[in-house]
């Protein structure tokens, strides 16, 4: 993770490309951040290499209280009922992150790469001017975007309003580490790297086959399952890249086969370990595991302490049962 302060000119580059990369159903409502108080170089960054900057606010607080110093605000003043003229701008600080969309092209992606359904609870975390939660209505997902900036909320809702999903797309004014989302099936974000890392544990307890969708930003040794990425061609020319963590069942320790004592370790989704004497080499997908023991193919489905599935052996294939004997 690579952590710099921004320079002013990197700055005003980098937002007019966002302002170009922001697209979809927040932009008429986008002022430039050129023209924004309180938004260039006191900024903290963190990106990869050859991307533009999604930056933290920890420059604008005093490093022991965490209070803003005077004259530094979180966000932009209410204007008392007048909701409907306030224009977020692009780089606009936030609680732990400022606000930069996520273009309307990656939205799709990520939720074409969660596989999202009307089956599913969403929940975007840091839902900015509710894009991805309105996107995720309209398929008829049932979701919800959580923000602290209670002018992003309001604007969220107008938005949601004018989609034709105002009744369906929620929106939580609040902390997203302080929001209970754990019943979600679908997660979207784009935060930080340390943010991610943060919620981590969090998202490693949820229901195994929950997915998880960040826009550019990683989970530290969680390996993404899958990462993809729209291009120019699709409209997106900033913070195009996309990962998927499936969440995994949770199965290090020791299990009994038919075969003999299993003994897996698990890193995230990836396993190693031993059947008897042969290693073994596995992974998961959500609640479904796959390993490989001597000439032995194990698949199956892990529901709890136990796991039922099939095993191949050259031509022959057998059921197989696994039960949970200690951690
Ligand atoms: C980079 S923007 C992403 C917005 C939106 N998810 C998208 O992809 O277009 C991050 C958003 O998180 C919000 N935010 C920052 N810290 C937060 C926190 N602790 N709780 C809730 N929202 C937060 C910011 O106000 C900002 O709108």
């Amino acid at each position: 993770m690579h952590r710099g302060h921004l320079r002013a000119a990197t700055l005003g580059l980098l937002v007019s490309i966002l302002s170009v990369a922001g697209c979809g159903s927040g932009d008429e409502a986008t002022e430039s951040a050129e023209s924004a108080p309180g938004s260039s170089g006191q900024l903290l960054a963190e990106a990869p290499a050859q991307a533009p900057q999604l930056a933290d606010t920890a420059g604008s607080r005093t490093a022991t209280t965490g209070a803003r110093p005077p004259g530094v605000s979180a966000t932009r003043p209410r204007l008392p009922g007048k909701t409907d003229a306030y224009k977020p701008v692009v780089g606009q600080a936030g609680k732990d992150v400022v606000w930069v969309p996520t273009p309307q092209p990656l939205v799709d992606k990520m939720l074409e790469m969660a596989s999202l359904t009307r089956n599913d609870i969403h929940f975007d975390l840091g839902s900015g001017d509710g894009r991805t939660v309105i996107t995720a209505a309209k398929r008829g997902a049932n979701s919800t975007g959580v923000e602290y900036n209670p002018d992003m909320v309001a604007l969220s809702k107008r938005l949601a309003q004018q989609e034709g999903v105002g009744s369906t797309a929620k929106f939580v004014e609040g902390d997203i580490f302080k929001t209970d989302f754990r019943h979600a099936t679908v997660v979207t974000l784009f935060l930080l790297s340390d943010l991610n890392l943060k919620l981590r544990p969090t998202l490693l307890d949820m229901k195994p086959g929950t997915r998880v969708v960040s826009n550019t930003f990683t989970m530290g040794e969680w390996k993404p399952d899958q990462t993809q990425a729209v291009t120019e061609k699709d409209g997106c020319t900033a913070y195009c890249t996309a990962h998927l963590w499936i969440v995994p069942a949770k199965v290090g320790g020791k299990w009994r086969l038919p075969d003999g004592e299993l003994q897996l370790t698990q890193t995230f989704q990836e396993l190693t370990g031993t059947l008897g004497a042969s290693p073994v080499q596995g992974s998961l997908r959500g609640d479904q595991i796959t390993f490989v023991a001597g000439n032995a193919q194990y698949t199956g489905r892990v529901n709890g302490n136990t796991v039922t599935g099939r095993v191949t052996t050259g031509s022959s294939t057998r059921p197989f049962t696994a039960t949970r004997i200690g951690s």
